[in-house]
Protein backbone atom coordinates (compact mmCIF):
# COMPACT_ATOMS: atom_id res chain seq x y z
CA UNK A 1 0.00 0.00 0.00
CA UNK A 2 2.52 2.85 1.48
CA UNK A 3 4.93 1.32 -1.85
CA UNK A 4 2.04 2.24 -4.14
CA UNK A 5 1.56 5.54 -2.65
CA UNK A 6 5.17 6.31 -2.49
CA UNK A 7 5.75 5.17 -6.43
CA UNK A 8 2.28 7.04 -7.54
CA UNK A 9 3.92 10.31 -5.86
CA UNK A 10 7.47 9.65 -7.31
CA UNK A 11 5.52 10.01 -10.49
CA UNK A 12 3.51 12.98 -9.75
CA UNK A 13 6.22 15.85 -9.47
CA UNK A 14 5.56 17.68 -12.75
CA UNK A 15 1.93 17.10 -12.78
CA UNK A 16 1.71 18.41 -8.90
CA UNK A 17 3.69 21.38 -9.33
CA UNK A 18 1.70 22.01 -12.76
CA UNK A 19 -1.42 22.26 -10.52
CA UNK A 20 -0.12 24.15 -7.80
CA UNK A 21 1.12 26.92 -10.45
CA UNK A 22 -2.43 27.57 -11.34
CA UNK A 23 -4.44 27.30 -8.64
CA UNK A 24 -1.87 27.79 -5.57
CA UNK A 25 -4.27 25.17 -3.70
CA UNK A 26 -1.61 23.91 -1.24
CA UNK A 27 0.09 27.10 -0.81
CA UNK A 28 -3.41 28.72 0.57
CA UNK A 29 -4.28 25.27 2.78
CA UNK A 30 -0.95 25.73 4.31
CA UNK A 31 -1.07 29.17 4.74
CA UNK A 32 -4.91 28.81 6.69
CA UNK A 33 -3.65 25.83 8.30
CA UNK A 34 -0.81 27.71 9.82
CA UNK A 35 -2.89 30.31 10.87
CA UNK A 36 -5.11 28.00 12.75
CA UNK A 37 -1.72 26.07 14.63
CA UNK A 38 -0.41 29.89 15.42
CA UNK A 39 -3.06 30.86 17.24
CA UNK A 40 -3.19 27.76 19.68
CA UNK A 41 0.81 28.05 19.82
CA UNK A 42 2.44 31.21 19.11
CA UNK A 43 5.91 31.11 17.28
CA UNK A 44 7.14 27.57 15.89
CA UNK A 45 10.91 26.99 16.36
CA UNK A 46 10.71 23.80 15.03
CA UNK A 47 8.24 22.24 13.02
CA UNK A 48 8.27 18.95 11.04
CA UNK A 49 6.36 19.59 7.65
CA UNK A 50 4.57 15.50 7.53
CA UNK A 51 4.28 14.61 3.47
CA UNK A 52 6.20 17.67 2.57
CA UNK A 53 5.89 17.11 -0.97
CA UNK A 54 7.45 19.13 -3.45
CA UNK A 55 8.01 21.40 -0.52
CA UNK A 56 4.92 23.42 -1.20
CA UNK A 57 3.56 23.60 2.63
CA UNK A 58 7.19 23.62 3.52
CA UNK A 59 7.96 26.86 2.43
CA UNK A 60 4.99 28.70 4.30
CA UNK A 61 5.79 26.77 7.45
CA UNK A 62 9.43 28.03 7.16
CA UNK A 63 10.85 31.22 8.37
CA UNK A 64 14.02 33.17 9.28
CA UNK A 65 14.14 32.32 13.38
CA UNK A 66 12.46 28.31 12.89
CA UNK A 67 14.05 25.15 12.14
CA UNK A 68 11.86 23.02 9.72
CA UNK A 69 12.26 19.33 8.98
CA UNK A 70 10.63 18.30 5.39
CA UNK A 71 9.62 14.35 5.90
CA UNK A 72 8.12 12.71 2.72
CA UNK A 73 8.18 9.00 2.00
CA UNK A 74 8.41 9.69 -2.15
CA UNK A 75 12.29 10.38 -2.81
CA UNK A 76 10.93 12.25 -6.50
CA UNK A 77 8.92 14.62 -4.28
CA UNK A 78 10.98 15.58 -2.01
CA UNK A 79 14.25 16.22 -4.18
CA UNK A 80 12.52 19.65 -5.31
CA UNK A 81 12.11 20.91 -1.22
CA UNK A 82 13.81 23.80 -1.39
CA UNK A 83 13.55 24.73 2.29
CA UNK A 84 13.46 23.07 5.49
CA UNK A 85 15.76 19.92 6.08
CA UNK A 86 14.66 17.38 4.14
CA UNK A 87 13.89 13.38 5.27
CA UNK A 88 12.88 10.47 3.56
CA UNK A 89 10.87 8.62 5.54
CA UNK A 90 7.35 7.28 6.89
CA UNK A 91 4.97 9.76 9.36
CA UNK A 92 3.58 6.57 10.63
CA UNK A 93 7.57 5.65 12.04
CA UNK A 94 8.97 9.04 12.69
CA UNK A 95 12.97 8.71 12.93
CA UNK A 96 13.13 11.50 15.52
CA UNK A 97 13.21 11.99 19.61
CA UNK A 98 10.52 12.46 21.38
CA UNK A 99 9.96 16.06 22.04
CA UNK A 100 11.57 17.33 18.97
CA UNK A 101 9.13 19.75 17.70
CA UNK A 102 6.89 22.53 18.61
CA UNK A 103 4.83 22.02 15.43
CA UNK A 104 4.10 18.96 13.36
CA UNK A 105 1.64 19.85 10.09
CA UNK A 106 0.29 17.50 7.92
CA UNK A 107 -1.10 19.73 4.50
CA UNK A 108 -2.93 16.98 2.18
CA UNK A 109 -1.07 14.12 3.62
CA UNK A 110 -2.37 12.40 6.98
CA UNK A 111 -5.62 10.98 4.49
CA UNK A 112 -3.10 8.81 2.08
CA UNK A 113 -1.64 6.64 5.01
CA UNK A 114 -3.85 3.18 6.01
CA UNK A 115 -3.13 3.69 9.98
CA UNK A 116 -3.94 7.29 10.51
CA UNK A 117 -3.73 6.83 14.34
CA UNK A 118 -0.02 5.29 14.37
CA UNK A 119 1.22 8.80 12.55
CA UNK A 120 -1.13 10.62 15.29
CA UNK A 121 0.11 9.03 18.02
CA UNK A 122 4.13 9.40 16.45
CA UNK A 123 3.22 13.12 15.83
CA UNK A 124 2.27 13.25 19.67
CA UNK A 125 5.51 11.51 20.76
CA UNK A 126 7.77 13.98 18.54
CA UNK A 127 5.53 16.83 20.11
CA UNK A 128 6.58 18.46 23.37
CA UNK A 129 4.16 19.67 26.13
CA UNK A 130 2.29 22.43 24.49
CA UNK A 131 2.80 21.93 21.00
CA UNK A 132 0.36 21.31 18.25
CA UNK A 133 -0.65 19.18 15.56
CA UNK A 134 -2.47 20.19 12.18
CA UNK A 135 -3.60 18.42 9.28
CA UNK A 136 -6.19 19.44 6.43
CA UNK A 137 -7.84 16.28 4.59
CA UNK A 138 -10.17 16.53 1.36
CA UNK A 139 -14.27 16.39 1.10
CA UNK A 140 -14.66 16.11 -2.13
CA UNK A 141 -15.67 18.08 -4.92
CA UNK A 142 -19.72 19.29 -4.90
CA UNK A 143 -21.71 20.90 -7.48
CA UNK A 144 -23.66 23.95 -7.74
CA UNK A 145 -26.55 21.94 -7.06
CA UNK A 146 -25.21 20.16 -4.31
CA UNK A 147 -24.59 16.92 -5.81
CA UNK A 148 -21.25 15.46 -5.25
CA UNK A 149 -19.49 15.66 -8.74
CA UNK A 150 -18.49 11.38 -8.27
CA UNK A 151 -21.76 10.03 -6.31
CA UNK A 152 -22.99 9.04 -10.06
CA UNK A 153 -19.52 8.15 -11.75
CA UNK A 154 -18.15 5.00 -11.98
CA UNK A 155 -14.88 4.33 -10.39
CA UNK A 156 -13.14 2.58 -8.32
CA UNK A 157 -11.68 4.65 -5.62
CA UNK A 158 -9.07 3.60 -3.01
CA UNK A 159 -8.45 6.51 -0.42
CA UNK A 160 -7.15 4.56 2.62
CA UNK A 161 -8.69 6.95 5.04
CA UNK A 162 -10.66 9.67 4.11
CA UNK A 163 -10.86 13.14 6.23
CA UNK A 164 -13.64 11.67 8.92
CA UNK A 165 -10.53 8.72 9.44
CA UNK A 166 -7.84 11.98 9.83
CA UNK A 167 -10.32 13.37 12.54
CA UNK A 168 -10.75 10.10 14.53
CA UNK A 169 -7.17 9.60 14.59
CA UNK A 170 -6.31 13.05 15.69
CA UNK A 171 -8.61 13.13 18.36
CA UNK A 172 -7.53 9.81 19.84
CA UNK A 173 -4.05 11.58 20.46
CA UNK A 174 -4.90 15.35 20.89
CA UNK A 175 -7.95 17.69 22.14
CA UNK A 176 -8.80 18.86 19.03
CA UNK A 177 -11.09 21.54 16.89
CA UNK A 178 -11.81 21.46 13.24
CA UNK A 179 -13.79 23.09 10.33
CA UNK A 180 -14.04 23.14 7.07
CA UNK A 181 -12.53 25.57 3.81
CA UNK A 182 -14.15 25.87 0.65
CA UNK A 183 -12.88 27.05 -2.71
CA UNK A 184 -14.94 27.67 -5.48
CA UNK A 185 -13.59 26.01 -8.98
CA UNK A 186 -13.37 24.54 -12.05
CA UNK A 187 -14.45 21.68 -13.80
CA UNK A 188 -11.67 21.70 -15.63
CA UNK A 189 -9.71 22.51 -12.58
CA UNK A 190 -11.43 19.17 -11.38
CA UNK A 191 -9.82 17.35 -14.64
CA UNK A 192 -6.43 19.15 -14.18
CA UNK A 193 -5.73 17.30 -10.38
CA UNK A 194 -7.10 14.29 -11.66
CA UNK A 195 -4.23 14.19 -13.88
CA UNK A 196 -2.04 14.21 -11.49
CA UNK A 197 -1.03 10.34 -11.28
CA UNK A 198 -1.46 10.10 -7.73
CA UNK A 199 -4.41 11.23 -7.96
CA UNK A 200 -6.09 9.39 -10.69
CA UNK A 201 -4.65 6.30 -8.46
CA UNK A 202 -7.37 7.40 -5.98
CA UNK A 203 -10.25 6.50 -8.81
CA UNK A 204 -8.37 3.78 -10.44
CA UNK A 205 -5.83 2.13 -8.90
CA UNK A 206 -5.40 -1.21 -11.00
CA UNK A 207 -4.66 0.89 -14.22
CA UNK A 208 -1.36 1.96 -15.75
CA UNK A 209 -0.57 5.56 -15.29
CA UNK A 210 -1.25 6.61 -18.41
CA UNK A 211 -4.73 4.30 -18.73
CA UNK A 212 -5.86 5.67 -15.49
CA UNK A 213 -4.92 9.45 -16.51
CA UNK A 214 -7.04 8.53 -19.63
CA UNK A 215 -9.87 7.07 -17.55
CA UNK A 216 -10.03 10.03 -14.90
CA UNK A 217 -10.28 12.41 -17.91
CA UNK A 218 -13.43 9.98 -19.33
CA UNK A 219 -15.15 9.92 -16.67
CA UNK A 220 -14.96 13.95 -16.00
CA UNK A 221 -14.95 14.93 -19.77
CA UNK A 222 -19.31 15.95 -19.05
CA UNK A 223 -18.18 18.09 -16.05
CA UNK A 224 -19.23 21.61 -16.37
CA UNK A 225 -19.16 24.99 -14.76
CA UNK A 226 -18.16 25.87 -11.04
CA UNK A 227 -17.48 23.26 -8.46
CA UNK A 228 -17.06 23.43 -5.06
CA UNK A 229 -14.15 21.68 -3.27
CA UNK A 230 -14.12 20.82 0.49
CA UNK A 231 -11.36 20.28 2.63
CA UNK A 232 -11.58 19.61 6.33
CA UNK A 233 -9.61 20.87 9.18
CA UNK A 234 -8.41 19.33 12.25
CA UNK A 235 -5.93 21.09 14.61
CA UNK A 236 -4.84 19.92 18.05
CA UNK A 237 -2.97 20.07 21.48
CA UNK A 238 -1.87 17.62 23.32
C1 LIG B 1 -0.91 15.65 -1.64
S1 LIG B 1 0.81 15.63 -1.26
C2 LIG B 1 0.95 17.07 -0.20
C3 LIG B 1 2.36 17.65 -0.22
C4 LIG B 1 2.54 18.95 0.51
N1 LIG B 1 2.23 18.84 1.93
C5 LIG B 1 1.74 20.07 -0.14
O1 LIG B 1 0.94 20.69 0.56
O2 LIG B 1 1.93 20.30 -1.33
C6 LIG B 1 0.91 14.30 -0.09
C7 LIG B 1 2.33 13.84 0.24
O3 LIG B 1 2.27 12.96 1.37
C8 LIG B 1 3.26 11.96 1.18
N2 LIG B 1 2.95 10.79 2.01
C9 LIG B 1 1.90 9.94 1.91
N3 LIG B 1 1.96 8.99 2.87
C10 LIG B 1 3.08 9.25 3.60
C11 LIG B 1 3.68 8.62 4.73
N4 LIG B 1 3.16 7.51 5.30
N5 LIG B 1 4.82 9.16 5.23
C12 LIG B 1 5.38 10.26 4.65
N6 LIG B 1 4.85 10.89 3.58
C13 LIG B 1 3.71 10.40 3.06
C14 LIG B 1 3.21 11.67 -0.32
O4 LIG B 1 4.39 11.04 -0.77
C15 LIG B 1 2.99 13.08 -0.89
O5 LIG B 1 4.21 13.69 -1.25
Amino acid sequence: MKEAVRANFDESVTAYDAYERRTNRFTTLARLLRAEMARRTGAFDAILDAGAGTGISTRVFTDDENRTVALDLSHDMLREVADGEPVQGDFDALPFTDGAFDAVAFTASLFLTPEPEAAAREAARVLHPGGVVGAVAPLGWVQADGTDVFAELDRTSRSPADAGAVRTALESAFTVETGIWRFATTAEDVRRFHSIPAMAARLYPKLSTEERIDRANDLLAELDGTVEQRWRWVVGTA
